[in-house]
């Protein structure tokens, strides 16, 4: 006997949510049964066209939450905004798991390592699945397998390791963001201008429970995090395809590490290098090809080295890492519902093989 399909609702429609629609209709075990959307222009809209595919799905998006919800759906991605509004995403997951759903989401980065969330935070969850009898998953890309699961499977191969280090490498040239590129990550900003994505303690917000994740699985003990912050400016003036110009003498690109002190020394590391033009910095680490790569290093005998290059619509690496987030998370779901209703983190969850995705012919 075949076990039935499992409803999902996809919550948010912006990268992560259109493509979570795409990978829920290309997954064997899942069935898109509804999508909710924050923009009133989006609502009656077909979710096929809100993915960017070229057919209908036969299901339209809709503001009204609770409607949606009250018809219990099985799982859940949750795709909304959460870096700004990270108690309002809270809330509404709470929402969610309360109706029994299996809730995935890339949104709430104090949840990644939820066994380490703060008890304010973590307690109305708990409180959520013992009343609903849902789970929640929370993971991505960076954070996410970029620095969980990725590195703990390629350091099973290792003889012996010095650092572990995990790398994030993006031109944002053809990024579409300006808000978040000029006044988050500092680009074209005044060298004296202090970026909040590196303020003091937001690293390690972010990206300390991926450290306290892998160091968890490898057995590890850390003595503590810390964080590094490196920037450049542009030598010239670049115009960019859909941000415009960048000028002379403002920030270029941007450096950053946190890392886990094990034994007195950074052990396990998580960096970011940013660019704004791949002329800034060219010293500094630089994707294989194109516009962006996750890579992870592993120092030690033997040296090892693996990086990932994903591309998705229309060959743009940052759709792409989404993509792959998105893979992780909706390639989750029909594991937690057979799973004990709980919260789950990157360690909890394996990664297992694409069974059943080889596209359908003609597909
Ligand atoms: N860890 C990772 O690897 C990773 C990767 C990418 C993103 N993320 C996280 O995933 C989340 C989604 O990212 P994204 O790139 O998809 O963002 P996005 O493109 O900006 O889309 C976010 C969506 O949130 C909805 N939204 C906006 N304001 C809202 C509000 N006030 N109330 C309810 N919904 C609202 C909108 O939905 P509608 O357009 O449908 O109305 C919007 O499209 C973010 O929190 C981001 O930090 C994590």
């Amino acid at each position: 006997m075949t076990a039935p399909l499992i409803d999902t609702v996809v919550w948010g429609t912006g990268n992560i949510g259109r493509a979570a629609i795409r990978a829920i209709e290309a997954h064997p075990r899942l069935r898109l049964s509804g999508v909710i959307v924050h923009s009133p222009d989006k609502a009656g809209r077909d979710a096929g066209e809100l993915a960017g595919l070229d057919r209908e799905l036969g299901i339209t998006a809709s503001t009204d939450v609770d409607a949606v919800l009250a018809a219990s759906p099985k799982a859940l991605v949750y795709a909304a905004s959460g870096e700004v509004r990270p108690n309002e995403a809270v809330d509404d997951i709470i929402k969610a798991i309360r109706v029994g759903a299996v809730v995935v989401t890339p949104s709430v980065y104090a949840l990644y390592d939820q066994r380490n969330a703060p008890a304010d935070l973590r307690d109305p969850l708990l409180a959520a699945v013992k009343e609903g009898g849902g789970s929640l998953f929370v993971s991505g890309v960076d954070p996410g397998w970029g620095n969980d699961i990725l590195p703990l499977l390629i350091s099973g191969v290792a003889t012996d390791i010095d650092v572990i280090r995990c790398q994030e490498i993006f031109d944002y040239t053809t990024y579409d963001q300006p808000d978040s590129v000029r006044w988050l990550v500092g680009m074209g900003q005044p060298m004296d201008y202090s970026p909040p994505m590196v303020a003091p303690g937001i690293p390690t917000m972010v990206w300390g429970g991926q450290i306290r994740l892998m160091a968890r699985a490898l057995g590890a003990e850390i003595e503590e995090i810390r964080e590094t912050v490196a920037r450049r400016e542009l030598e010239e003036t670049v115009t960019t395809k859909l941000m415009g110009d960048f000028e002379k003498g403002t920030q270029g690109a941007l450096r950053f590490e946190v890392q886990g002190i094990i034994s007195g020394a950074p052990r396990i590391v998580i960096e970011h290098v940013t660019r704004i033009h791949p002329s800034c910095a060219p010293d500094w680490p630089m994707p294989p090809t194109g516009d962006g790569a996750h890579r992870v290093i592993i120092e030690g005998n033997p040296r090892i080295e693996v990086s990932v290059e994903a591309t998705d619509e229309n060959e743009n690496r940052s759709a792409g890492g989404n993509a792959t987030a998105v893979g992780r998370l909706v390639g989750a779901i029909d594991w937690l519902a057979e799973a004990e209703p709980g919260l789950y983190d990157a360690i909890d969850v394996p990664l297992r093989p694409a069974v059943g995705k080889f596209a359908k012919p003609g597909a």
